[in-house]
Parts: structure tokens; C-alpha cells; sequence
């Protein structure tokens, strides 16, 4: 991967960036030596070099076994329980996954609290054969807890409780919370998320390995990818090191008053690597009122949707482009003799050629525009190109993290909601403040 910052160059202030770059070492030093706030979650940190081979030859006997009676497998799990798992099958799945026929197909649940979206999966199901993973660290989240009894229900009543058993994989924490439990009582089999690893760093554990390897992918390919990029971190702890240069110039930006990165990607099968992006960002940085909002567009679909406000708006934003150089197919724009829709002059091209010249041409329309432009060349769309880049990523977020002077690691104001929606469920507990919310909302 390349890092290409000639179009934030006219934005930044010298001297800031000097400042941050002479604390790099430093900040890594933080990470490495776990000096930093929330140093009980760096497990993500070595954990691509370590990871078990006696563990990854068990996921993929598991998803072999999974796949073989499945057509349809479910993903029960929310935040870093899911997003991981499902940027990377998105990406490298085809397009139109679900009308190939290919089995088995992978699907989410529990991600919301739609009564509507339960009843069409379950109209599905009841005509597939599928197994499922519930996937929950803290084993209690209400979301994935409420469509997993529900699902528990539906495979019980259509397989009978032992054939059940066998199609359920709870990924959870080794002792807490009720999952656990109700996986030892009922015989699932378990998997564990280590102690120190958050949700949304999670995607390399069996959170997100195991739903990968049912999709058929290569996870050993994902991993390779990720130890490369963690040794290079190790190895070159400074500016050599792209992770480094993402995480100074953000922050460089943010002081200026950019407080909206944009993802951007040109390859709609990369929309839900944005998503997991957003949430390792938005949820590590978004503290004491500080932080940047992590947003994302798709070009150019986007552009003719989001593309005059990014040029025109507000200027408070930069983007972050993930440039692939090569697509994994070959298709080029035939020539027509009558030349009706006046495109022979693109003729004989290849889409993905048109694709590039419009990124490049956005780029350089946003940095005239006033938005500065971050770009990560990649060379494809690959498990261990996606591998190197969830690295990446997760730790360019840790040393944001540590120049913000946040805790990347914990998010304490996603509680917030749900002490409120216990309060109106009247749960155990919580009971004092229902009726001054029932006051507040007019019920
Ligand atoms: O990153 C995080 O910790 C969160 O987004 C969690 O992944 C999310 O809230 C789901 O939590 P759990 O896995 O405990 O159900």
C-alpha cells in the first residue's frame, strides 16, 4: 500500500506538523509499552504475528463443517461484533452474492431492532437450511441477545434441540455474561474474544475469522496480511511508516479545524469497510467532546448526491481516498459506428480507466474546492490487502487516539441509550428514572 499526502500539502501548517512528528516515536512507545489509557485492550496489537494455528485450523474445521450443511449462515452481533466479519465479506464477495446461488450465502441479524426485518428473515429460513454464530462480547447486548432467542426458537422448532445444537457457534467471553452461559447449559460450540481485545478490534479474533471462513475466504491470507503490516509497524515506529503518516496529518488537520473525515472509496464493495471504519474512529475518538466525525461516501455514485456539498459546503471536512489500482476483471466500453450516445471517444477503454481518471479529476476538484485529500493506494481488492489495511487502521486509530489525549478503548457514551430504553422497558434496576422519561417524552 501507498500513502500519497501531495493533496493535503496546501493545507497543512509546517510547524504543526513538525510538532506531532516529533512525538511519533513516542506515542508508539505508549502502544508498544501499554503506558497509554486502556492499556488492559492492546491485544490487538500483537495479535495478528500470534495467533494460534491449532486455533485457525479449528475455525476453518468448524466453517468447513458450518458450510457443508448451510445454505444460509447468520451473523448475530452488533458493532465490533459484526462489522469486521462483514466489511470483509462484502469486499471480496461477489456483487450480487445472493442471486448466484452460491452457498452459503452470509447474512445479518441482530444489528437492529427491527420487528419487520426478523419476520422476512425467518419467512427465508423456514425454506433454507442454515446454522448460525451469535456473536457478543459482553454476552448481554440487548439487540443481538433479542434476535438470538428469537432465531434459537426458529432453528429448535425446524431441526429439534440437538441438531439445533450443532448449527449454533457462540463467540463470546470466556466466563461473563448470560451467552456464556446459556452456551455451556446448551452445548454450543464456544469460542472465545480474549480479555483484551475491544469489539471493534476484534475482527481478527474468531469474531470476525469464523463468519469469514464460512464465506469461503481464505483467512490465513487476512492474517498474512495483517502481520506484515504489524511488523512493519514494529519495525519502523516513525514517519517511514504509513500508519504514522495517516495519523499526523489527520490530527494535523483536525487542529485546523477539520473535524470531518470522509471515507471514500470508488468500489462499492467497499462500502462496509467504511462502515467498520467509522466505528473503530467514531467510537475510539469521539470523547470530551473531541474527535472527528467519521463519515463515508461511494464515488461516483456519491457524487451526484454528496459531491456538491463536499466541493461547495461547509469547509470543515477531508477526505481519505482508497484508490484501488487494479480490478479483478477486464471490461471495456465497445465502439459504436453511429456514435449516438457520443462516447466513442472513451472507446476501447477499460471502466475501471474512466473509474480512476474521475477519481483523480474529484481530487484534485476537491483540494481546489478547499478539501484537503489523504489518498491509500492499494493494488487490489484482496484478503491480505484488506488484512494489511485492518492493521493499519487499527493502529493509525490508536495513535489518534493517544494525540486527541483519549482513551481509545473504551466508549463509555454508548450507554447512555441504553440506560434510558432499560428505564422505559421498566427492567430491574432502572425503574427510578421511568417516570421522569415517560415526564420528558409526554407519555
Ligand atoms: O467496539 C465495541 O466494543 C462495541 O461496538 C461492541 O462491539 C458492540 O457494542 C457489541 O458489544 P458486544 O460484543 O458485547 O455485544
Amino acid at each position: 500500500m501507498k500513502l500519497d499526502l501531495s493533496h493535503t500539502k496546501p493545507f497543512l501548517d509546517n510547524a504543526v506538523v513538525n510538532n506531532i512528528e516529533s512525538r511519533i516515536s513516542e506515542t508508539y512507545k505508549t502502544v508498544f509499552d501499554k503506558t497509554g489509557a486502556g492499556n488492559d485492550f492492546l491485544g490487538w496489537v500483537n495479535l495478528p504475528s500470534e495467533i494460534d494455528e491449532s486455533l485457525l485450523a479449528d475455525i476453518e474445521k468448524t466453517a468447513a463443517e458450518l458450510r457443508k450443511k448451510s445454505d444460509i449462515f447468520v451473523v448475530v452481533g452488533i458493532g465490533g461484533s459484526y462489522l469486521g466479519a462483514r466489511a470483509v465479506i462484502e469486499a471480496l464477495q461477489n456483487h450480487f452474492a445472493p442471486l448466484t446461488g452460491e452457498k452459503p450465502l452470509v447474512v445479518y441479524a441482530g444489528h437492529n431492532m427491527s420487528e419487520d426485518y426478523l419476520i422476512d428473515l425467518m419467512a427465508i429460513l423456514d425454506k433454507k437450511d442454515y446454522s448460525l454464530a451469535v456473536i457478543s462480547k459482553s454476552g448481554t447486548t440487548t439487540e443481538p441477545a433479542i434476535a438470538f432467542r428469537i432465531l434459537k426458537q426458529h432453528i429448535i422448532n425446524k431441526y429439534g434441540e440437538q441438531e439445533a445444537a450443532s448449527r449454533i457457534v457462540a463467540i463470546t467471553d470466556k466466563a461473563k455474561g448470560a451467552l456464556k452461559q446459556l452456551a455451556n447449559v446448551k452445548g454450543y460450540k464456544t469460542y472465545i474474544v480474549p480479555d483484551d481485545v475491544g469489539g471493534r478490534f476484534s475482527v481478527l479474533t474468531p469474531v470476525g475469522l469464523l463468519p469469514i471462513a464460512v464465506a469461503g475466504i481464505d483467512i490465513r491470507k487476512l492474517v498474512a496480511g495483517a502481520i506484515e503490516m504489524e511488523k512493519l509497524c514494529k519495525a519502523q515506529p516513525n514517519m517511514e511508516n504509513p500508519v504514522s503518516q495517516y495519523a499526523v496529518v489527520r490530527h494535523a488537520l483536525y487542529l485546523k479545524g477539520l473535524t470531518n473525515e470522509i471515507m471514500v472509496n470508488y468500489e462499492p464493495r467497499l462500502v462496509y469497510f467504511s462502515e467498520w471504519w467509522k466505528q473503530l474512529y467514531g467510537e475510539s475518538h469521539g470523547k470530551q467532546h473531541k474527535g472527528i466525525f467519521p463519515a463515508s461516501v461511494t464515488f461516483s455514485t456519491d457524487l451526484h448526491s454528496m459531491g456538491q456539498y463536499i466541493q461547495d459546503g461547509l469547509r470543515n471536512l477531508f477526505e481519505t481516498v482508497i484508490s484501488v489500482e487494479n480490478a479483478n476483471h477486464e471490461l471495456r466500453i465497445p465502439t459504436e459506428s453511429d456514435d449516438l450516445d457520443q462516447l466513442n471517444y472513451i472507446a476501447g477503454k477499460r471502466i475501471s480507466e474512466v473509474n480512476h481518471k474521475a477519481e483523480l479529476g474529484t481530487v484534485l476538484a476537491h483540494e481546489d474546492g478547499g478539501v484537503p485529500n489523504i489518498r491509500i493506494v492499494i493494488p487490489e481488492i484482496s484478503a491480505k490487502v484488506l488484512g494489511e489495511l485492518i492493521y493499519f487502521f487499527e493502529m493509525a486509530c490508536a495513535l489518534s487516539g493517544y494525540m486527541l489525549e483519549v482513551n481509545p478503548f473504551d466508549q463509555p457514551g454508548v450507554e447512555a441509550y441504553k440506560k434510558n430504553m432499560f428505564a422505559l422497558l421498566g427492567k430491574k434496576g432502572f425503574e427510578t428514572q421511568t417516570a421522569t422519561l415517560n415526564q420528558r417524552l409526554g407519555i
